[in-house]
């Protein structure tokens, strides 16, 4: 069968935009039949950041620094946006309305404004495919993490704790980036940054938030601007969000704790989930990627049992099914989801990428975290 090439464009050449084109470049990972990727676009409006792609990607049609120019070009079909905070809103609706199918960047909006400005433009245009990255989930031992959920083993849940946590803002000597900058980032400041993340698996067993109390930290008040002054920082650098949810499988309220930290001592960029219930708890951590912990809840002696997953991905690859797996390869199995829907074959994908009304579920989070901690009270959602 002739595989189609889905012709892909980037805007924003920083971090994730490597990243990204990286994981298309070598499909050939992937034991898939289906449509394969090819970056023929590439938009920055820093130039300096085009030279990696131009020495890298020999099949560049477009090139450019506006946007505009990208989204109209008929070498494009889909787009991988990863730009600041302040600019996914007018981004993402000219993407869409240009009738590109999009995989965005979190937090899908600056706010909850704009992020419900997107949604409206995606309900406008359904035949456009549009999903927002998340790429935690995709780890093997957290998609055996996944079914195991599904399995319905952890009886009625108990807790659910899931969260991101960073080290890197400990260094106080760090220059300031547009990630510390309210106007840039977002008042959401790390719960846009990193909150998404630890909200894909929860939101996709359907535990949405009925209500949270939201205690947000403000640790580090000034850092160096690079050029020998210290400037305001001004995000929230630490967020621990307490929530109540109701499980839809059996209709009973449970607890959730959403943190999302710039500043826990000792962790490097720690995504986890742990999930605690009368039959069964499990968790699932990025600090020990191959293991997937659980326990049978039967008795008065309760012990952990540890498998080692290896790389046996929801796509399979040709890596070896005993050997490691990376951060770089669960962003290539997110993309092959991506990938999957924009084909019609979704259904083949036992986890799709997080969807525009997940997004907004978020927003709703974190809008209404904002206010609790501002006014000290519990806000129902
Ligand atoms: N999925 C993940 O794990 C993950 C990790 C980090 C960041 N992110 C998200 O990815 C997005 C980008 O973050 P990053 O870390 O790659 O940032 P970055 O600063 O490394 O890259 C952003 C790029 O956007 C470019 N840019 C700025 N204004 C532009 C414009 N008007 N037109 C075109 N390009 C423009 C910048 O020049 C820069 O190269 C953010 O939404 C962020 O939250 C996701």
């Amino acid at each position: 069968m002739q595989r189609k090439t889905i012709r892909i464009g980037i805007i924003g050449l920083g971090l994730m935009g490597r990243e990204f084109a990286s994981a298309i470049s070598r499909w050939c990972h992937l034991l898939d039949n289906g449509d394969k990727p090819a970056l023929t676009g590439i938009c920055d409006k820093n130039k300096e950041s085009w030279q990696w792609y131009i020495d890298n990607f020999p099949g560049l049609i477009i090139k450019t620094d506006d946007y505009k120019m990208l989204i109209e070009s008929d070498a494009i079909d889909a787009i991988y946006c990863a730009v600041p905070h302040n600019l996914h809103e007018q981004f993402y609706i000219d993407i869409i309305k240009a009738k590109k199918h999009l995989l965005g960047e979190k937090p899908f909006g600056i706010d909850k404004k704009a992020n419900e400005n997107i949604l409206k433009v995606i309900k406008e245009n359904p035949d456009v495919v549009v999903r927002c990255s998340s790429e935690f989930p995709y780890f093997p031992a957290c998609q055996q993490l996944i079914k195991w959920l599904h399995a319905g083993k952890y009886g009625r849940l108990i807790e659910v704790r899931t969260g991101f946590h960073h080290s890197s803002d400990m260094d106080l000597s760090k220059p300031i980036n547009w990630k510390r900058m309210v106007g840039i980032n977002g008042e959401y400041g790390c719960m846009g940054d990193l909150g998404m993340h630890t909200l894909h698996v929860p939101f996709r067993m359907g535990w949405k938030p009925s209500s949270v109390f939201a205690d947000l930290q403000k640790v580090a008040k000034t850092r160096p601007d690079g050029k020998g002054a210290m400037v305001p920082c001004e995000t929230w650098d630490n967020a621990v969000l307490t929530c109540k949810s109701i499980d839809p499988k059996i209709g009973q309220e449970f607890s959730m704790v959403v943190e999302t930290k710039r500043m826990a001592p000792g962790a490097t960029n720690n995504w986890f989930i742990e999930v605690y219930g009368t039959e069964g708890s499990a968790k699932f951590s990025t600090h020990n990627p191959k293991a997937f912990d659980f326990i049978t809840t039967s008795g008065k002696q309760q012990g952990w049992t540890r498998i080692d997953i290896g790389s046996q991905s929801a796509i399979p690859t040709i890596t070896g099914g005993i050997f490691e797996f990376g951060f770089s390869d669960a962003f290539q199995q997110m993309i092959g989801a991506f990938i999957h829907e924009l084909s019609g074959n979704g259904s083949n994908h036992p986890f799709k990428n997080v969807t525009p009304e997940e997004t907004a579920w978020s927003h709703e989070l974190f809008t209404a975290a904002l206010e609790s901690h501002k006014t000290g009270r519990k806000i129902v959602l």
